[in-house]
């Protein structure tokens, strides 16, 4: 297959142009505000941003209730302001890639409203029905404690309607080859306009049997083939990165063995185990989510993250090992959901503990994958517990002392601006950051300019080296003849590690982040002395480095 594999050694930034910059004042971010945003994100160096949804929505769930995937909410601008974004984009050598959302769509889309007022509608067998309540309708809920339900009844419609996620959002039938054409050509016309790709939204539900008899979905992995030829035959440097909080043992099945299905995956499992590293200072089961996740395909990557826009799901760690993350990072009720996360942003959970912010940021640049960063986690934004659910973590960037953060110059943001206090704008924004050179965003920068120059951590294969403390993990990658080492105290107090670095240039170690160099001592190991929470990134052997580097 035709491939470009930009994404081996790049940063993704995600956000919601609702919420990033309002251009007019009307207090909503649109597609003017981010463009005029996008020398700021240049500045930062990341290499593709991902936008959530922007499509036409009634927005009940945060624009993943499209009405209309050809199109731009007119809150947000217009398909021209769209191309215009993705031009000035591309003149700075930054991706587009879009959310895709295709699981369901919104009740108000014309699909489900002809497809519920007619049972001879073209569009009927686009969702899912059934006359009787099926047995399992009250199981498979994704928003437990909110959700009641995965089948509706319909009185227009005369039956019950399916749905993953909140009964305003009837699933497609991705059975069905109509449905699956039409993904298809929503996919061609963005890729037209200017995007690179798609974060492809709620991939096991996408792929799995639906109906009123399946008990347990059957997952349809060709799928997965066709949407990637399709998008890559359209376009050699078009990924698919996947939503999907699988287990380690699928993970194959998604990439594809042959590296013909998902170009890249959320890494999910180690996700939720460098939480609980973070919040125990036990790595060994981080080290373990490492190890079962490491296969993957040639042209195959993980996306690595810390937060997200929804809670920080810990629904794959054990009972204990999640209360010990709610007991570190989420104690209070407000602040957990749907029984298995925590909604919080990423800053406030660390206590805005500087040397935790860091260490936290450095691990997700160097565990192998590509790094996905989260709209103000760059300046340690904080969030709204007063809001519903996972909209505490959705306000509005902080740009500013101005009024309303910077965001808009009007008085009614669409989501209130975190004011007061230490996570208010007056003392979190981009532009008192911006002036200070030792400020959270600055530090990210360079932290971004040091991974693109370890470009072995995108491309490479990596070897846990043993440490002998279950606090400290060290990560060799090899790639092309050169090496890269990190290492990551996860304890509160300082830490004396011996290590061999493993390679035969490994008696000399370049900290690439400072002057720390190392020089094995006679026995051939390295004794490092780390700080509370410290991190080192090395490049093995001599100054002289990437000497086989060579463009893909
Ligand atoms: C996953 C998205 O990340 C989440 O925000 C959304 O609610 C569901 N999919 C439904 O689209
Ligand atoms: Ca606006």
């Amino acid at each position: 297959m035709i491939n470009d594999l930009w994404y081996k050694n790049a940063v993704i930034y995600s956000l919601n142009v609702g919420t990033f910059m309002d251009s007019n004042g009307d207090g909503i971010g649109d597609f003017v505000g981010l463009t005029r945003r996008l020398d700021y994100l240049h500045g930062i160096g990341i290499d593709a941003v991902w936008l959530q949804p922007f499509q036409p929505s009634p927005f009940r769930d945060d624009g993943y209730d499209v009405v209309d995937h050809y199109g731009v909410d007119p809150r947000h601008g217009s398909l021209g302001d769209f191309v215009e974004f993705t031009h000035a984009a591309k003149s700075r050598g930054i991706r587009v890639l879009i959310d895709l959302v295709v699981n369901h769509t919104s009740d108000e889309h014309p699909w489900f409203q002809s497809a519920r007022r007619d049972p001879d509608s073209p569009y009927r067998d686009w969702y899912v029905w059934s006359e009787k309540k099926p047995k399992n309708a009250n199981e498979g809920m994704v928003f437990p404690g909110v959700q009641e339900t995965t089948w509706t009844w319909d009185d227009r419609a005369g039956a019950y309607y399916f749905h993953r996620f909140y009964e305003f959002q009837p699933d497609l039938n991705t059975s069905n080859p109509r449905v699956q054409a039409e993904i298809l050509k929503i996919m061609g016309f963005w890729l037209q306009l200017g995007v690179s790709g798609f974060r492809m939204d709620a991939v096991p539900f996408i792929i799995g049997t639906k109906g009123p008899d399946v008990v347990k979905p059957v997952e349809q992995f060709d799928m997965l083939r066709t949407f990637r030829e399709f998008i890559q035959w359209r376009q050699g440097d078009a990924v698919m990165l996947a939503e999907a909080n699988i287990l380690p043992e699928d993970d194959l099945d998604y990439f594809g063995t042959d590296g013909d299905r998902s170009h890249m995956m959320f890494n999910f499992q180690v996700n939720q185990n460098l939480f609980y590293a973070l919040a125990s200072a036990e790595t060994k089961p981080l080290v373990q989510a490492l190890k079962a996740t490491k296969a993957r395909p040639a042209s195959g990557q993980w996306g690595q993250f810390l937060r997200n826009h929804d809670e920080l799901d810990l629904g794959r760690l054990t009972e204990e090992q999640r209360n010990r993350v709610f007991a570190a990072f989420g104690p209070e009720e407000h602040m957990q959901l749907y029984h298995r996360g925590i909604r919080r942003r990423l800053a406030p959970m660390l206590g805005g503990d500087r040397r935790r912010l860091e260490l936290a940021y450095s691990l997700m640049f160097t565990l192998p994958g590509t790094p996905v960063l989260r709209y103000g986690d760059e300046i340690g934004m904080g969030d709204d517990l007063s809001l519903p659910e996972r909209n505490c973590a959705r306000t509005p960037m902080q740009w500013s002392t101005e009024p309303q953060g910077g965001f808009t110059k009007g008085d009614k943001p669409v989501l209130p601006v975190v004011t007061g206090g230490p996570w208010g704008f007056e003392t979190i924004n981009v532009a008192a950051q911006r002036r200070d050179p030792n400020s959270l965003l600055n530090w990210t920068e360079r932290m971004i300019r040091a991974r693109h120059e370890a470009p072995e951590i995108g491309w490479g294969d990596y070897a846990l080296v043993a440490t002998r403390d279950p606090g400290v993990i060290a990560l060799r990658y090899d790639w092309r003849g050169n090496s890269v080492l990190v290492v990551h105290n996860l304890h509160d107090a300082p830490r004396e590690v011996r290590l061999r670095a493993g390679t035969p240039e490994g008696d000399r170690l370049i900290d690439l982040l400072g002057d720390g160099h190392s020089r094995a001592e006679t026995d051939g190991r390295h004794r490092l002395v780390l700080e509370p929470y410290g991190y080192r990134w090395f490049r093995v052997g001599g100054l002289d480095y990437i000497l086989n580097r060579q463009e893909i």
